[in-house]
């Protein structure tokens, strides 16, 4: 194998129980230097515990975890957490409360000398937009300006992986979403190869290259966000994104009939049962012309009536709710802008072919 082709950080078989509950089963994944890997999933679904095991602070059952090619943990060697070279940030990313800033910042360099390392630490404060906060204790610090100094502790050293665990819940919204970006900025900057975990899919689009989907203690999907998003494995990965929408058919010769048409449903067997999922911003809404819809057509099938039962603004965007006047299926639109018809007003629906998935339904 060619060093370029060594990823960062490798975990393979990765399994952890707890009495007679798998934790973590069978996690496996690889990430390259400067690539940052979200691993996303509902809360209790095993994120933390498989960071903690990656970090050396807990073992795992089963598996393999390599750093540069290097065993760092399996079933004979366990690399303690101090020699593995990761950067560690958890969601209450404690700093020491009676050492300064550039004592925190410095923590992790003690086999430093002092001149480089006031040197580094000088330079991370700089970078980490902190210049002149060298001298002032934590409680001095505003909650954002604590996690800088916390991200910049665990740089210090240059880990070769960085492993983050809800590093942004502790912060207020508005704040948020500026230091997500320049913590992206610095990491890539870096060339760490980081696992952030989350369970706000929003941060995982925002952060990530590549987003591993976590759902009771496995991955369930890997891929770019772009993918994850626009080709969901099932209808609970669809859902982990946004609201959906779900109609239910039965598919007769890999065709399902419905309100709006058929849906070519390949795969499916003779009879099996159906959903075809649509997220709210791709129920098209069409204008009722005398009770007449929209003509037929291959990309959008056939158009639906439903009634409007409530409109919502949201800002950004306007939610609207109908009920479908063929078989009372309830659905809802996203529409961008203002959008508000009154409830009772009737409007045509229409469902892109290529914006639906189509899933077996759930027992
Ligand atoms: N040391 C432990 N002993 C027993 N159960 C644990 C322990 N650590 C975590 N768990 C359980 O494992 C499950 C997954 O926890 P965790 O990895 O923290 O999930 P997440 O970070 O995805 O929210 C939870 O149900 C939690 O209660
Ligand atoms: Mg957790």
């Amino acid at each position: 194998m060619t060093e370029a082709a060594t990823p960062r950080l490798e975990v393979a078989g990765l399994s952890r129980r707890f009495g007679a509950r798998a934790v973590v089963a069978d996690l496996s994944l690889a990430i390259a230097a400067g690539q940052v890997t979200c691993l996303l999933g509902p809360s209790g679904c095993g994120k933390s515990t498989t960071l903690r095991i990656i970090a050396g602070v807990d073992r795992p059952d089963a598996g393999t975890i390599r750093i540069d090619g290097r065993v760092v943990c399996d079933d004979r060697v366990a690399v303690p957490p101090e020699r593995r070279s990761v950067g560690l940030m958890f969601q209450d990313f404690a700093l020491f409360p009676h050492l300064t800033v550039a004592g925190n910042v410095g923590f992790g360099l003690a086999g430093m000398d002092r001149q480089t390392a006031a040197a580094r630490v000088g330079e991370l404060l700089e970078r980490v937009n902190l210049p002149g906060f060298a001298a002032k204790y934590p409680h001095e610090l505003s909650g954002g300006e604590q996690q800088r100094v916390a991200l910049a502790r665990a740089l210090a050293p240059r880990p070769r992986v960085m492993l983050m665990d809800e590093p942004f819940s502790g912060l207020d919204n508005r704040l948020r979403d500026g230091i997500r970006d320049s913590t992206l900025d610095l990491l890539k900057e870096t060339g760490t190869a980081v696992l952030l975990v989350t369970h706000e899919p929003d941060e995982a689009m925002r952060m990530a290259d590549e987003i591993a989907l976590m759902r009771d203690g496995r991955i369930v999907q890997q891929g770019a966000p772009y993918n994850i998003y626009n080709a969901p494995a099932d209808r609970a990965a669809a859902a982990f994104f946004s609201d959906i929408n779900v109609i239910r058919g039965i598919s007769r010769g890999a065709l399902t009939e419905t309100p709006f048409g058929v849906f070519l449903t390949p795969g499916h067997a003779d009879g099996a049962a159906v959903e075809i999922v649509i997220r709210p911003q791709h129920l098209k809404i069409e204008l009722d012309r005398n009770g007449r819809g929209p003509s037929p057509d291959t990309r959008n099938g056939a158009a639906a009536r439903g009634i409007v039962t409530r409109a919502r603004f949201l800002g950004r965007e306007s939610l609207v709710e109908f009920r479908l006047e063929a078989d009372g299926t309830r659905l809802t639109a996203a529409v961008p802008g203002v959008f508000l018809p009154r409830a009772g007003a009737a409007l045509w629906l229409m469902i892109r072919r290529d914006r639906c998935f189509v899933f077996p339904a759930r027992p």
